[in-house]
């Protein structure tokens, strides 16, 4: 591998500037673009996922780009040790998807586990070949959820998942990824895996794009307990499908400070900032204009504010989620369906992959 190109993990500040130009370029022209995206099923989820990833995944879509949802069940045996409630977090996660606004019934929207397209799976074996031990053990993403598992023993998956996601990418050609910062070294593989594949194998005419991370525009959101990223394992997060009582019980336990007039200020009062986005948030609001609008309430009125602006803003959406929660049969179709939809296309991709590797028979 001497004479390639190095894997560039690259800088943040280049990446935003194109994500931009690629944003232009899909409001116009959306007929060019497959977008990809993916999740762990690891559980429910929650706002952080919703105002980060969900809301852009569903303005996307809406532009009418053909949009595949991996779910990615193998991933979760990376780092945890149950596996238990895997098929029913792939349920619930549909579930959030459909209640959220993707529409799978459009014809052109497939949510599907990847445990379940064989094909996709397989193209890993030639990915593998691509990159080299140094490569994988430089990510920084993995370094960071080695560090976070706290696990004694990493497992290979945890070092070869980001190009068994290259194959989640690549296996339809995707080539608009819309994800989140820590992502962007999985994508940087991807592509590297992709020019790496063309130009050994597929000169004259290539087979795969590379694929463009598309950054969303949404900050991030902390939990509540202001101190770091929302997350359901840190029970700091307000689920998709909480009650509204619920709701209003996690956040008057949110943690504030003791300053009494409220200020929108992220440097110096991040957890009174976090409850203003969220309000911003759900309100449409800028969070000056709400924390102006508290002024000497203090932290209980900010909270009482927030509460019921973020119940009136998730209650269509729950109110969805509940009615398809009775409706499992209407999942597991959805889910059906978007497996064989993406086996169609993983099987065409792998005849092609076969093909130029000189292994068809
Ligand atoms: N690694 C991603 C995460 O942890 C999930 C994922 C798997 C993914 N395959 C993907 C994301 C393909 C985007 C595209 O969240």
């Amino acid at each position: 591998m001497t004479t390639e190109a190095q894997l560039d993990y690259g800088t943040f500040e280049a990446t935003l500037a194109r994500s931009k130009q690629l944003e232009q370029d899909l409001q116009k022209n959306p007929q060019n673009y497959k977008v990809l995206t993916g999740d762990r099923p690891t559980g429910r989820l929650h706002i952080g996922h919703l105002f980060g990833s969900l809301q852009n995944r569903v303005r996307l879509h809406k532009l009418g780009v053909p949009t595949y949802i991996v779910i990615a069940d193998y991933q979760v045996l990376t780092d945890r040790d149950t596996f238990e409630n895997i098929a029913e977090n792939v349920r619930q996660l549909t579930i959030d998807y459909l209640a959220a606004g993707i529409d799978p019934f459009d014809g052109k929207t497939f949510i599907f586990p990847h445990s379940h397209v064989p094909e996709l799976n397989q193209l890993m074996i030639p990915f593998l070949t691509l990159v080299t031990n140094a490569e994988l053990d430089r990510n920084p993403t993995v370094k960071e959820e080695i560090q976070a598992s706290g696990q004694k023993r990493v497992n290979a998956g945890m070092y070869t998942y980001p190009v068994h996601q290259a194959a989640d990418i690549l296996f339809c050609k995707g080539n608009v990824v819309p994800v989140g910062k820590d992502q962007l070294p999985h994508l940087e593989l991807t592509r590297t895996i992709a020019r790496r594949f063309n130009d050994r194998f597929a000169k004259k005419q290539p087979v795969f794009p590379e694929p463009q991370p598309l950054l969303s525009e949404a900050p991030i959101i902390l939990g509540l307990d202001g101190s770091q990223k929302m997350s359901k394992s840190r029970n700091n997060a307000i689920m998709l499908s909480a009650d509204e009582d619920e709701t209003a019980y996690l956040i008057k336990r949110a943690k504030t400070d003791s300053e009494r007039t409220i200020t929108y200020d992220p440097e110096n009062r991040p957890e009174v900032a976090n409850l203003l986005l969220m309000a911003s948030l759900a309100t449409g609001k800028n969070p000056e204009v709400i924390a102006e609008q508290i002024g000497d309430g203090g932290a209980g009125k900010l909270k009482q504010y927030l509460t019921e602006a973020m119940n009136e803003y998730l209650r269509p959406l729950r109110t969805k989620r509940k009615e398809l929660e009775k409706n499992m049969d209407l999942i597991e179709q959805v889910l059906r369906d978007g497996v064989a939809a993406a086996r169609e296309e993983a099987i065409q991709t792998l005849e092609e992959v076969r093909e130029v590797m000189n292994m068809k028979l």
